[in-house]
Parts: structure tokens; sequence; C-alpha cells
């Protein structure tokens, strides 16, 4: 899970899917990275950690880090927030990028309104509520094909 600080909506997402994986009994390795540097060693975003606990999900452990061109072949799926990701994700994996493995998180909706998860860094609780709408119906059709 990719966005720009790995503080607001990349957090998040980990945390869902994480979550949604473990409930099912499926052994996933989830993790999460930004594209920049600003944040690296910080927890989650206060508001993504309150609303992650609303919801029932602990976030406060993520430490921040950066996206590295090793993470691209490392895992098996990349996916990002919005466009300005994809481009630095591209960017920074070099030779390594595939296009094959990496997604905009919100394609798997098949929504033609909505193809980014918009950044809540300089929004209210409110939005941080609607980014994790957005990521968990997202992350419920991500892992929807693995349950039985
Ligand atoms: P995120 O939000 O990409 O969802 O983590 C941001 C967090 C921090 C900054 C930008 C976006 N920043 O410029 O510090």
């Amino acid at each position: 899970m990719v966005c720009l600080g790995n503080i607001c909506r990349s957090p998040l997402a980990e945390g869902i899917l994480d979550d949604l994986s473990k409930k099912n009994g499926l052994n996933w390795e989830v993790d999460s990275a930004g594209t920049g540097n600003y944040h690296i060693g910080e927890a989650p975003h206060h508001l993504s950690q309150k609303v992650a606990k609303l919801n029932g999900i602990d976030i406060s452990q993520q430490q921040c880090r950066q996206f590295k061109a090793a993470d691209m072949a490392y895992f098996d799926r990349i996916f990002v927030m919005d466009h300005q990701n994809l481009i630095d994700v591209k960017r920074i994996s070099g030779h390594s990028f595939n296009e094959g493995k990496t997604s905009l998180i919100l394609s798997v909706l098949n929504s033609p309104d909505a193809d980014e998860v918009p950044d809540p860094w300089y929004g209210t609780e409110k939005d941080y509520h609607h980014v994790f709408t957005l990521l968990t119906k997202a992350c419920e059709k991500i892992i929807e094909p693995y349950l039985r």
C-alpha cells in the first residue's frame, strides 16, 4: 500500500487489509510505504489512528518508511492511492517496475467517478472517515477472490 507520506492513507490501507486477511485466516504479509521521505520513523497521523481505532483497528505500532525499488520485486501486488503515487513508484522502481502488479487501489471498484483516494493531510476528521470507507470497499474487493 503506497501513498505520498505513509502517514495518512497507506497506513489505513495496510491496517484494513491486514485486519481482513487475519480475520479470514489468510497468511498475507501486508505493508505500506510512502514515496516521500518527510515522515520516516513516525507513527501514522493521529486522525488516521483515531478513525482506525473507532473501526476496531489498531495502527498505532506502524512506522513510516519510504518505498524502495526492492519492494517492487518483493511484493506480489502494489496498490497506490493516486496518479502521482504511480508516477513516483515508477521512478523509484526504475528497471524493477512491474506494471502488471501495480494498480491504483480504487481501480478494483470499477467505479467511473472515483479513481484516486483523496489526500486528507490538510483535511478534517470527516475526510479521514471518507478515506477509511473508500479503502474498506477496495480492500473487501481485493480479498474477495481468496475467500471460501
Ligand atoms: P499521505 O498524506 O500521503 O496520505 O500520507 C500526506 C502526508 C504528509 C504529506 C503529504 C501527504 N506531507 O507533505 O508531509
